[in-house]
């Protein structure tokens, strides 16, 4: 049985603190909030569950095997080091960290001490994500020309962190996933209306190899309520809404071609519309599916699907965004992770 503690139990931490207690062969021991009242909160949802508000109960405990951090990205390093060095497996939450160099050490402790350390991606254990990443791999869509995503909506405004770092982490996961790639530069350009120097809406392009591109557009400023990925093919084209209930994933089977054989100009690309099809992806709950494999890579010892090199390229990506938003949208080279 995997003896879990979760650091943190604000706002998302909660959620993880439920998935842990309610998940078999697990046990968890601890829930740890500086805020007191978060902790009293939380007594009836994890009833028997240790409450601390001290880190370093979780760290002496010799008979916990993992720590769960939810607490602010400001905090992430120091915490994920300190679990570590502990002896702890550490999941936590995205984003990884504030700097990259962070991020390097961290897996380079993880590595000596010989523990698990996985990133928060989410989406990454979205079966619907799973679905796309197989059609990518087995060249079903072709290649891939571009891909666009929108997460925006009128909602929570973070004071600690702008639009780019509270929401991109989970974009950026998905389309490094879902290209097997690193971009090669980033732009970016945002605007911050409600609090100085915090953006409220960031609008990033990731350029790979000079030939697919990606275009993400995150706000919490905005009327709609949207979190649409778009795929373009070079024989299919994809779409994942992730708020449609059912009918998440569409496949449309069009694309453009060159011909071989043409007289004019306009007989030289040929545009094919085929059918559209909604697949049954059985939607099992993201957060309880990442939970489940955090655990599973605990107990078999095995690296995460978002592990902590994952994590580093999605920082490295995040950084140079914001150095380019800081620098009015010029391009930011990116240096590929090994
Ligand atoms: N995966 C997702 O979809 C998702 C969604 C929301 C938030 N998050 C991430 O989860 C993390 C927490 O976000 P949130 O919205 O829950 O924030 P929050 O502010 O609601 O909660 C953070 C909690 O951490 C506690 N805390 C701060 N420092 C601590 C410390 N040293 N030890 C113990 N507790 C401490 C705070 O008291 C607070 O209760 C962030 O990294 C955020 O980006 C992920």
């Amino acid at each position: 049985m995997v003896q879990v503690a979760v650091a943190g139990v604000g706002g998302w931490g909660k959620n993880l603190a439920r998935n842990y207690f309610q998940i078999p062969d697990c046990s968890l021991k601890f829930i740890c909030d500086l805020d007191q009242r978060k902790l009293d909160q939380m007594r009836g949802l994890v009833p028997g569950t240790r409450t601390t508000s001290r880190f370093e109960d979780l760290l002496k405990d010799p008979d916990l095997d993992a720590i769960v951090i939810a607490t602010p990205a400001s905090t992430h390093y120091a915490l994920c080091k300190a679990a570590l060095r502990a002896g702890k497996d550490v999941y936590v939450e995205k984003p990884f960290v504030l700097f990259a160099i962070q991020a390097q050490e961290l897996i380079k402790i993880a590595e000596d001490e010989r523990r698990i350390l996985m990133v928060g991606h989410l989406l990454l254990y979205h079966p619907v994500v799973g679905r796309i990443k197989q059609m990518v791999d087995s060249n079903e869509l072709g290649d891939i020309y571009y891909v666009y995503n929108q997460r925006v909506n009128l909602g929570t405004v973070r004071g600690d962190e702008n639009a780019l770092w509270s929401f991109a982490p989970h974009d950026i996961s998905v389309i490094l996933h879902l290209l097997g790639l690193d971009p090669t530069d980033v732009t970016a350009r945002g605007q911050s209306y409600l609090q100085p120097g915090i953006e409220d809406v960031v609008f990033v392009t990731l350029n790979f190899n000079q030939r697919s591109m990606a275009h993400i557009h995150i706000s919490w400023l905005d009327p709609h309520k949207i979190r649409k990925l778009t795929i373009v093919g070079s024989k299919k084209m994809v779409v994942f809404d992730d708020l449609e209930g059912t009918e998440k994933l569409r496949i449309y089977d069009k694309s453009a071609e060159h011909t071989t054989d043409y007289n004019t100009f306009a007989e030289y690309i040929t545009i094919r519309f085929g059918d559209i099809i909604i697949p049954h992806v059985k939607v099992d709950e993201p957060l309880r599916l990442e939970c489940q494999h955090f655990l599973d890579c605990v107990r078999e010892r095995r690296r995460p699907l978002s592990d902590g090199r994952d994590g580093l390229r999605v920082v490295k990506v995040l950084e140079a965004a914001q150095r380019s938003l800081e620098k009015n949208g010029a391009p930011v080279p990116i240096a590929p992770t090994f």
